[in-house]
């Protein structure tokens, strides 16, 4: 396979363990070992004292897969597929759904693998352009004009990197509407699912709603544990996830033993640790609030409506020059919209970190001298 170097993660590979304060991190203040230890129940707490490091299951820990099926209204343990990390789910999927002459439609500006490995797999790609204009949203005339006979695959990300943007549940209706009349799988990537900013907001599990739908979760962003590396699949399609499971087999196999034991602990505690995050991230939210009401004539954005990043737009001054002078200058990291190929003078903003308050004293110095 021949695929395209993924420019984000580039990006995140010479900076973000060179910098003071990463303001475009996308996951959510990460958990210390303790205090998630702490939350364990007896039951967690002995699997984790009495833990052999042999393989594990091939499809993930059982208990684990009964966590992960609990998240949904209508799946079973059998439903769900464990995986390291969301992007291991997303280039096994791909991998078994896509080949040459096959057609995948795919949100953009968004998360690289997401189309990327779609490509590398031989398939035609059509790019569906979210529009800051349109407030990011997903344009249903557009989406359903860009289906071919070829479509196997539709992808969306709700909420959404890198804008926040958050469907309605009329919008998500029509769109596992339009991959079910198309005769396509729709794979949605539900990372920040939980965090949205208005919890009435929330949409069903993409899952749910039909047997063409897969959903991708994770433990990074909205659970805080992005170290421990397990992402999972879920779908009511067991012949498509048999198929998954057993491309899997070239990957990973397994999940890592401890790795599965900590994320059955968070999710069992699921109800702190999600109020965990969206404490951090509403709280944070509203200092940027502060921020763009500081800088009327420099920043501007389509305010988020659910995860954990924003796309805002820079007004009078590049975007790829500010972001090299800040971090030269201030220790501060925003990731230019350049990095998802888009021309708009954008910068994503992360807003999960408790260090925000200082890194946004950095930003405002460094916005001070573009005057
Ligand atoms: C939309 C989206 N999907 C998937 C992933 C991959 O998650 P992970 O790195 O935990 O595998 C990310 C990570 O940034 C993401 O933003």
């Amino acid at each position: 396979m021949r695929i395209a170097d993924f420019e984000l993660e580039r990006f995140f590979a010479r900076w973000e363990f060179a910098v003071r304060h990463l303001l475009c991190a996308s996951d959510v203040e990460g958990w210390g070992m303790s205090e998630l230890l702490a939350l364990a129940d007896d039951e967690t707490a002995a699997m984790w004292r009495d833990l052999r490091l042999g393989y594990t299951e091939a499809p993930g820990h059982p208990l684990l897969r009964r966590e992960i099926a609990g998240l949904y209204e209508t799946l079973e343990p059998d439903d769900t597929l464990v995986f390291a990390g969301a992007e291991e789910g997303i280039f096994a999927l791909v991998n078994v759904l896509l080949g040459p002459g096959d057609h995948a439609i795919v949100t953009w500006p968004g998360y690289q693998s997401l189309y990327e490995i779609a490509r590398a797999c031989g398939a035609d790609v059509t790019l569906h352009e979210l529009r800051e204009v349109d407030g990011w949203a997903i344009d249903l005339d557009r989406l359903r004009a860009d289906v071919t006979p070829a479509t196997r695959l539709i992808v969306i990300n709700a909420p959404h990197n890198p804008t926040g943007m958050l469907p309605d549940r009329a919008t998500f209706d029509a769109v596992v509407a339009i991959a079910a009349e198309a005769g396509a799988r729709l794979l949605v990537d539900e990372v920040y699912r939980g965090l949205e900013v208005d919890e009435a907001d929330r949409l069903p599990c993409g899952a749910d709603l039909g047997a063409h739908v897969v959903s991708l979760g994770v433990m990074s962003k909205t659970y805080a544990m992005a170290g421990l590396r397990i992402g999972w699949l879920a779908t009511r399609d067991r012949d498509l996830l048999a198929r998954v499971a057993a491309f899997k087999d070239y990957t990973t196999i397994c999940a890592s033993a401890p790795s599965e034991v900590l994320a059955l602990i968070g999710l069992r505690a699921r109800d702190a640790v999600v109020a965990r995050s969206r404490g951090i991230v509403l709280g944070n939210l509203a200092l940027l609030d502060g921020l763009f009401a500081r800088w009327p004539d420099r920043l501007a954005w389509v305010r988020p409506r659910g995860g954990s990043i924003g796309f805002p737009r820079l007004i009078g001054f590049d975007s790829d020059a500010f972001a090299a002078t800040l971090v030269e200058r201030e220790g501060v990291l925003l990731l230019p919209g350049s990095r998802f190929g888009h021309p708009g003078n954008h910068v994503r903003i992360g807003f999960g970190r408790t260090d925000l308050p200082q890194a946004l004293a950095g930003l405002d110095r460094e916005l001070a001298r573009t005057r």
